[in-house]
């Protein structure tokens, strides 16, 4: 049987609506602590470069105040390093920033990349917080996280959840193929971005990846039923398919 997927929930967006009002509510910490009640493995929040959700005290409060392991999502600059030096959270997530695009769109080049981010690589893991690069589900990307020494990556999975219904095998494909790859190079695999009710299960199926990190489906779905039941159904689901897909391979 694989390994239980554990499930990261990303808080970013419960800023994003405090920050429109610039008071203290909703806050992104409370979140937290309900997203531990409800079943989340870990809490992910991205400090962005332009500060528009998550603010440099709301990581403070993360690491002093919720036992959940934390996964920083950081661009690969001086102010971030030195920003996950001072916390040591859990893991720390390399990701690509580009100050004008909605979210983060398309996984970070580590190949091209590699002489820029084999300090932050470095830096980061001799301070004892697990590394991990977000990068599209291309092989190329695989040997240049696992030549940085990373010991994680996380699969951008914006293609698969953007993919029209002619496309979507042929995203979920190349997944599957990263995902088997990553981990036979002894790389831990995550996934994540864009996932929802109804994409998740066929990716939570893949027997190869250990965590999913999941936002702003989750944030949105908490404003009509709660955050504690979203957080409990994408659980289910994810155990599901999980299961299931377990099953199927040892009948
Ligand atoms: N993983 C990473 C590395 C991300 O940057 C994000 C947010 O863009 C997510 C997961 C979660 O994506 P979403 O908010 O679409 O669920």
């Amino acid at each position: 049987m694989s390994e239980t997927l554990r499930l990261g929930v990303n808080i970013d967006h419960v800023a994003t609506i405090r920050n429109a009002r610039g008071i203290a509510h909703p806050d992104p910490i409370r979140a937290a602590r309900m997203a531990a009640e409800a079943g989340a493995d870990g809490i992910t929040a991205h400090l962005r470069e332009d500060r528009r959700h998550i603010s440099d005290q709301d990581i403070e409060r993360l690491s002093e105040q919720i036992d959940l392991p934390l996964n920083l999502e950081m661009a690969a600059t001086q102010e971030m390093l030195a920003i996950a030096l001072r916390h040591r959270p859990h893991a720390a997530c390399i990701v690509p920033e580009k100050r004008r695009e909605i979210t983060t769109e398309g996984g970070l080049d580590a190949h091209g990349g590699a002489n820029h981010l084999r300090r932050y690589v470095d830096t980061l893991g001799q301070a004892g917080i697990r590394v991990s690069l977000f990068v599209d589900p291309e092989p190329i990307q695989l040997e240049a996280a696992l030549r940085l020494g990373a010991p994680v990556v996380e699969l951008h999975t914006g293609c698969y959840a953007d993919a029209e219904p002619g496309t979507w095998k042929v995203e979920l494909e190349r997944l599957r193929a990263a995902a088997a790859l990553a981990e036979g190079m002894g790389l831990e695999c995550h996934a994540g971005h864009g996932l929802s009710y109804d994409n998740v299960s066929p990716v939570a199926a893949i027997p190869n990846l250990r965590e999913l990190n999941i936002g702003h489906f989750l944030i949105g779905e908490a404003i009509f039923g709660g955050l504690d039941s979203a957080i409990k159904r994408m659980r289910s689901l994810m155990d599901k398919a999980r299961a299931e897909a377990s099953g199927s391979r040892s009948a």
